[in-house]
């Protein structure tokens, strides 16, 4: 019925009107690029745009679908938006709800995004993000959900089944687009929109499988990236739209552009105009154009030209036109538009309890050295940094929808938390950046950062003399937002000096210092892991960001947490991952002649797969089924794990596998496992993963996803460095 329905829709279709689909236009709403084409309405009115970004609310979309349905064909808009980390109830960003370790929470954080979007008349969401990033210069490390390849594979899994749930024509349902196809997360020094140069094996087993994943898991839409890949830029790539994307993937879904990327095109210096560029897009496998419209001025006349065929236009138009049909659209354009379910759906209590649970979940204790959290409910307590009063940062980057007025910042969470019963002070401390640093000027200049004229040095005496009269001092510091996310690359990624004299300052008053992080990447902070008694990594945890870290901090939460980015020492040692190669010449402190730095470890300061609880767990020795494995028989890896502290706690236990010798080169470890588990304080559980010969397979010397026969370490543990190993064969 649906290829009947939408093959006799084509045939009344002129060219203008096909083409018209194959064209995504940005509402004057929202923003997310360079420049707005005003002419949108009309290109609507005229049956010349088929899909509209940046424009949400039943009442608004309401509004855009009934120009559409003035036309001649009434075929219905589709509605797309950036739904990053939640619609309007925000969830942590990316990177820190990796954290959770918890495949079924980032599912249903999806699922409820979709919920609120599709009640807010959204049918798309430009999300997930599936970008394998090693480099926290880049400041869309935020967005994904950092460096691992295996554990990418699963979120992206995940979330492509949340949003688009088992039936996209549900009214709650909503399409998802993995991004940035391909490999963007791999830009050279971490500069957005840089370069990318790597080889063909490195793609295929580190950056690929991501995207891969969504594809399997049946994701309905593909965004291409800003970058080239392997000297042609992603959006004229054929070899990898065409060819690896729907031959070898079997892709069925369309293409999109990123904004503007077609145009962009020609900065790459491929296409000589965009009358080329049109037509090496369309040529190498997109179907819609963002924002460029090079698709709308230049398709008809590379037809003429016979530079493009109507086949592929038609390929085109009949995907876009699938979709909406999926979505039910064709059937009531106006199903996404009923304001009184937007009024019950969206931020509903339930939702965000949900948010709270997920944001708890999200914190990563880096460092409890002398116990001092969980915290007492008494005392005078001074809150301390611009961060801790701020909503508008808690909810992170890309929370596009998000409304900050709703957010709970730190301050508020912990006087939500203690009431009267205890004296909460607050002081500034310090602007988020420093005064003359380059960094302010340009957060200004983009307008994301306030002009903040208050006095520093009197700022910081303030918060000095608070501190001198509390207990005990939280210190909420970091990143703001805005510093975070697109086009929001950094070459230093400590704290910014302005907040690290003001930690200096107070931590120099002898009172205890719990520094709570908000940031959208790994930092470098060897001087606040040297100095501070407690370090708690909060990352952006959405709307209930402050309700969830007061529940750590007091300890009503246990914090579970474990980071999925290694955190360098400092910007030298960076790309710096887990899952690296070894060298022919390890590092070897004795000989000169290895491979280290001369003033710096070459471990990170906190590993992948790294976080603390409250509880201590105790680990006994590993046990294997048997000492060899074969491709009929699996075997099993045990281990029996203790809570042995004083409180009540989840553990995230880890395996990795090595494959000592194989026909190139294989990383020191990489994740295949990890299983969360709770124990009451004194409880043990024995954890069993199952290893199989699909978990021991790489591209092999001929390019073959494939096994070899030989000697692999098993390693189970509590983060990517401390886990145990023993070895088995498969012959
Ligand atoms: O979805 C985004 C993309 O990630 C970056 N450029 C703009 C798009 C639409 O807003």
């Amino acid at each position: 019925a649906k290829k009947q329905f939408i093959t006799q829709l084509m045939q009344r279709m002129t060219l203008d009107e096909k083409i018209g689909q194959l064209n995504l236009l940005t509402s004057d709403m929202d923003v997310t690029g360079p420049f707005v084409r005003p002419g949108y309405k009309k290109d609507i009115e005229a049956g010349l745009c088929g899909s509209i970004f940046n424009a949400y609310t039943p009442q608004y979309t309401r509004k855009l679908q009934e120009m559409a349905m003035g036309t001649r064909l009434k075929i219905p808009l589709l509605f797309g938006y950036d739904v990053i980390h939640g619609h309007k109830t925000i969830f942590p960003i990316p990177l820190g709800e990796a954290c959770t370790w918890d495949l079924g929470l980032m599912e249903k954080s999806a699922r409820i995004a979709a919920q609120e979007a599709s009640a807010d008349g959204l049918h798309w969401t430009f999300s997930p993000m599936v970008d394998i990033a090693r480099d926290p210069r880049w400041g869309r490390v935020a967005e994904g959900v950092g460096e691992d390849t295996w554990y990418g594979v699963q979120v992206a899994k995940a979330k492509v089944k949340g949003y688009q749930g088992t039936d996209l024509a549900a009214n709650n349902t909503i399409l998802a687009c993995v991004k940035h196809f391909a490999l963007y997360g791999a830009v050279e020094a971490g500069r957005d929109y840089n370069v990318v140069d790597m080889s063909r094996r490195r793609m295929m087993q580190d950056y690929l499988p991501p995207y891969r994943s969504a594809v399997d898991a049946g994701v309905a839409t593909v965004m291409t990236s800003f970058n080239e890949v392997d000297g042609i830029p992603a959006t004229g790539n054929k070899w990898l739209m065409t060819e690896l994307l729907r031959k070898q993937w079997g892709f069925k879904g369309f293409v999109v552009t990123d904004y503007t990327a077609i145009n962009e095109m020609i900065n790459h210096g491929v296409p000589k105009d965009e009358y080329e560029a049109a037509a090496l897009a369309l040529n190498a496998g997109v179907d819609m154009d963002m924002q460029g419209s090079v698709f709308a001025t230049q398709l008809k006349k590379l037809l003429q030209d016979k530079k493009i065929t109507l086949q592929l236009i038609n390929d085109a138009v009949y995907r876009i036109l699938a979709a909406k049909y999926d979505l039910g659209l064709f059937k009531d354009p106006f199903k996404y538009c009923d304001t009184v379910r937007a009024a019950k759906e969206i931020m509903s209590p339930e939702n965000l309890q949900a948010a709270r649970e997920i944001a708890q979940r999200s914190i990563v204790l880096l460092k409890n050295e002398t116990q001092l959290l969980p915290l007492k409910k008494q005392g005078s307590i001074a809150v301390i940094g611009a961060l801790a009063n701020s909503q508008r940062d808690v909810i992170g980057n890309w929370s596009a929808a998000g409304d900050a007025g709703k957010a709970v910042s730190l301050l508020q969470g912990i006087q939500n938390k203690l009431g009267t019963a205890v004296k909460v002070n607050y002081a500034q401390g310090a602007h988020i950046t420093s005064d003359t640093g380059l960094l302010k000027k340009a957060m200004q200049k983009q307008r994301l950062e306030a002009a903040d004229t208050a006095n520093s040095a009197q700022l910081l005496s303030e918060a000095v003399a608070l501190a001198k009269q509390s207990d005990i001092v939280i210190m909420a510091l970091g990143e703001s937002q805005g510093m975070t996310g697109e086009a929001a690359s950094r070459s230093n990624i400590s704290i910014p000096e302005s907040q690290q004299e003001l930690l200096k300052a107070v931590y120099a008053t002898g009172k205890p210092v719990v520094l709570v992080l908000m940031n959208g990447r790994p930092l470098t902070l060897e001087w606040e892991d040297a100095h501070i008694p407690s370090i708690v990594e909060t990352w952006f945890l959405g709307t209930e960001a402050g309700n969830a870290i007061a529940d750590v901090l007091f300890g009503d939460y246990n914090p579970a947490g474990k980071i999925t980015m290694s955190f360098p020492r400092n910007v030298g040692q960076i790309p710096i991952y887990y899952n690296h190669r070894t060298t022919g010449r390890p590092i070897d402190p004795n000989n000169k002649y290895s491979s280290k730095y001369l003033d710096v470890a070459n471990e990170p300061l906190y590993p992948f797969g790294y976080g603390l609880s409250y509880t201590k767990f105790t680990y006994g020795s590993l046990q294997l089924s048997k000492p060899q494995i074969t491709a009929a028989a699996p075997l099993q890896v045990s281990v029996n794990v203790s809570n042995t502290g004083n409180y009540d706690g989840e553990e995230v236990v880890q395996l990795y596998i090595r494959d000592k010798v194989g026909s190139v080169t294989r990383p020191v470890k990489e994740l295949k496992g990890f299983k969360k588990i709770f124990l009451k304080k004194g409880e043990s559980q024995t954890v069993t993963f199952t290893i199989s010969v699909e978990d021991l397979k790489f591209y092999d010397k001929d390019m073959r996803w494939n096994y070899e026969p030989g000697a692999f370490t098993v390693f189970v543990g509590t983060n990517s460095r401390d886990a145990q190993g023993v070895d088995f064969t498969l012959n």
